[in-house]
């Protein structure tokens, strides 16, 4: 674990309290150059108007502040998109024991040799453009396969699956399947409270069969696909609500502490990583039944 050497006139993170959080998430910029549908850092009930009133050097004190008051020991930087902000989260890296990045691909895929980069693309080209912007999948896929295969980074990339790019999975797979990446994962729709996008799944028996199109694409590539068949089990409409409770009661991501950037450029907290208003019987976050999986398993979500 690294130390930042800032000195700077900083101010004091916002008070949340004397929790031990191990794992927490920063969106490092509200700034974001797509604008997905599905996105729900910018749905109305979250903290996402400043930009980016935080500056670098109290970005990093805070950070370390916040690292040694609450135990955190992984961070995951997301944004918007956090590649805007590339040489703060660079830096800040190395202040946890492990750091993951969450990116759109846009800019380059960052080197972070022994860290996790997540790369986003929903679906194989026509459909990722028609969700992500013209051009992109290109642009992404060339970022791919510029960077240096051997350097270290576990770059997986992330497909989030919606009623409307389900059909997109296999041939998202057959595209991507030869590409220098670590490998290829699946999340699913969080809606919000409410929610009338018409991208989520109004009866759950619907989203089974997609469920059900994953298992199949794990089983056809098992090395290519990282997903966990027992996860995607709980996922299912007779298990997924003893995992997510009706309101994240039982939820393992509610044991992290997300950091959005709220008013007057300070840290706020939300109700979980997904932001507020997120309806928990829906949740289709692959991570909360991963978790809940390996922790009913006695195994770590690594191995
Ligand atoms: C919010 S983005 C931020 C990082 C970066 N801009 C990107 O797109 O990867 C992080 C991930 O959350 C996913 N995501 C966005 N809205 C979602 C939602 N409502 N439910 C589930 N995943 C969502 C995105 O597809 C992306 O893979
Ligand atoms: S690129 Fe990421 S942050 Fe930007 S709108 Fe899309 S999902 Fe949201
Ligand atoms: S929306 Fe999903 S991740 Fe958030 S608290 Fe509910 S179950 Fe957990």
């Amino acid at each position: 674990m690294g130390s930042s050497t800032q000195t700077g006139a900083t101010r004091e993170p916002t008070d949340f309290g004397e929790r031990v959080f191990r794992g927490a998430l920063v969106n490092v910029t509200n700034v974001c150059n797509l604008s997905c549908a599905h996105c729900f850092v910018f749905r109305a009930d979250n903290p996402n108007r400043p930009k980016d009133k935080m500056d670098d050097a109290t970005m990093l004190a805070q950070l370390e502040q916040l690292r040694d008051k609450h135990g955190i020991r992984s961070m995951l930087f997301m944004g918007g998109e956090p590649m805007v902000r590339r040489d703060l989260v660079l830096r800040a890296m190395p202040l946890f024991e492990r750091s993951s990045i969450v990116t759109n691909g846009t800019y380059g895929i960052p080197s972070a040799p022994g860290h996790l980069v997540t790369v986003s693309l929903d679906g194989p080209r026509e459909m990722n453009d028609r969700i992500r912007g013209e051009g992109v999948f290109d642009r992404v896929k060339k970022s791919v396969f510029e960077r240096d295969a051997d350097d270290g980074t576990t770059v997986i990339l992330q497909m989030t699956l919606t009623r409307l790019n389900a059909d997109g999975i296999e041939p998202f797979v057959e595209e991507v399947k030869d590409w220098p990446v670590t490998g290829i994962a699946f999340t699913f729709y969080v809606p919000s409270l409410g929610d009338e996008t018409g991208l989520g799944w109004e009866d759950l028996r619907e989203r089974d069969l997609v469920v059900d199109r994953v298992m199949g694409v794990k089983r056809r590539f098992p090395e290519r696909v990282k997903a966990n068949i027992g996860a995607l089990k709980l996922m299912k409409s007779g298990r997924c609500m003893e995992v997510t409770g009706e309101h994240g009661e039982t939820c393992g991501l509610r044991q992290m502490l997300p950091l959005y950037m709220g008013e007057g450029g300070n840290f706020e907290r939300t109700f979980c990583c997904y932001g507020n208003n997120v309806d928990c019987t829906r949740c289709g976050a692959y991570a909360v039944f991963n978790g809940a999986y390996h922790r009913a398993a006695g195994t770590t979500e690594e191995g």
